[in-house]
């Protein structure tokens, strides 16, 4: 993470009517702590949970606190930080000002400084889990993706009513690195339309059984968030995931055999320029499914047939085309077999056997190969390993 990267830049936090409030001012103090010229702006009702001398204390600038108060030297605040903001962050965003952005009504200088201003913009909520769920809450948060807003947030934790769910502002830390990531990002899939594939599919057996494996979709998860994160519109078409990860501004279809996969891929293929699939897809699905469940001391035999192969069935002079080879041995050897059975642009291998790799972990080891050759990467987190997999990848879509 390069910090130094915010050095001088200008950030307007805005903090509005939450308990979540007091974390602002850590964070006012990481920003300002690497060089950023912080401008907080305060809500009437933040003031009860904050005071405008913790910030002003910290960040040397004056907190603007309404309409009528002007501290800057245009004597329209709002107007004038909004100009020369490189972001702005609204942390914690509580229901009402998510409202209030989300239609524009400008009755506070945080609302008018975002509506002024041409600079990017993260919220990050904060509120009771169920006030999240809410439709009009869900609603608004849809309508700030759709004006290009990142969302952070909010995290499943204890809330100020005691409930354990999603409602807890991100940490600081998460907001200080977003901002960097913000300012160091690059938005080279801009315009690309991507499929990502993640998760198991699941081949029932009977009612109640069914054949699976120990996919958890993070990896694929991972992709479609940095595809998002660099400008692509995503659609994520899974299996089964156990992740609980943010997945917002990413359009998911939920497919549960390969049979499923196979056809939701073969309606959207036509308009995409990318398909990476890292779904762990079965090779053997059940013959003859059974609608009754299959009584103990018959289950000792289940006839099995082919899935059709997805990747390998779509046209890749039409679309780039990504693939995994989950290997337990002779990896570069059955990747690059894989590069070419299946006509794709790059596999992606990986050693499954590795401990802390692979399926289930946060972190992956991996080796990219294609065309002009390979490149081994150590193990490191399924998230970076996805902007490298889109580095690598770039090249085919230009
Ligand atoms: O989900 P996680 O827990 O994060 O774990 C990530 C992962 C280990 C599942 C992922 O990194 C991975 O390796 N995914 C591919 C798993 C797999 O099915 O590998 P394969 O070598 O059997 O298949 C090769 C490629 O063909 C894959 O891109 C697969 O999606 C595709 N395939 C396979 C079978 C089939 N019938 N149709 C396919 O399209």
């Amino acid at each position: 993470m390069n910090k130094k990267i915010i050095k001088n830049k200008n950030i307007i936090l805005c903090v509005s009517g939450s308990i979540a409030a007091y974390k602002s001012i850590y964070l006012s103090s990481l920003l300002v702590k690497e060089g950023a010229n912080v401008q907080v702006i305060l809500t009437e009702s933040a003031k009860n949970f904050v005071g405008e001398s913790s910030f002003s204390g910290i960040t040397h600038n004056p907190v603007i606190t309404g309409y009528y108060d002007s501290k800057t030297s245009l004597s329209i605040d709002h107007i004038d930080i909004a100009k020369k903001a490189d972001v702005i962050l609204v942390a914690p965003a509580t229901a009402n000002i998510i409202a209030k952005i989300a239609l524009g009504i400008s009755s506070d200088p945080i609302v008018g400084s975002i509506l002024a201003s041409k600079a990017p913009v993260i919220i990050a909520p904060a509120m009771d889990g169920d006030m999240f769920k809410s439709e009009q809450v869900q609603k608004n948060i849809t309508e700030l993706i759709g004006f290009n807003y990142y969302i952070s947030g909010p995290e499943k934790g204890r809330l100020a009513s005691g409930m354990n769910e999603f409602g807890r502002m991100s940490e600081p830390d998460i907001l200080f690195e977003e901002i960097i990531s913000i300012f160091s990002k690059k938005k080279d899939y801009e315009k690309v339309e991507a499929i990502v594939t993640a998760g198991g599919t699941i081949e029932e057996i009977d009612p109640v059984r069914y054949i699976s494996n120990k996919s958890s979709g993070k990896m694929g998860i991972e992709i479609a968030k940095a595809l998002r994160d660099r400008g692509a519109s995503v659609t994520l078409i899974h299996g089964k995931i156990d992740s609980a990860e943010e997945t917002q501004g990413i359009k998911k279809i939920f497919t549960k055999s390969a049979i499923e996969m196979k056809n939701t891929i073969d309606n959207l293929v036509d308009k995409c320029q990318i398909i990476i699939m890292s779904a762990a897809v079965s090779d053997y699905k059940v013959k003859n499914i059974s609608k009754e469940k299959i009584k103990k001391d018959s289950l000792d035999y289940i006839q099995l047939e082919k899935n059709p192969d997805i990747l390998k069935g779509i046209d890749g002079s039409k679309i780039a085309k990504v693939g995994f080879a989950a290997e337990s041995e002779n990896l570069l050897i059955n990747a690059k077999k894989k590069l070419s059975s299946k006509d794709c642009k790059i596999i992606v291998a990986n050693d499954i056997t590795l401990e802390g790799s692979g399926f289930g972990s946060d972190n992956n080891k991996a080796v990219i190969v294609d065309l002009d050759g390979e490149e081994s990467f150590p193990l490191m987190s399924k998230s970076k390993l996805a902007h490298k997999i889109l580095d690598r990848a770039k090249k085919f879509i230009d």
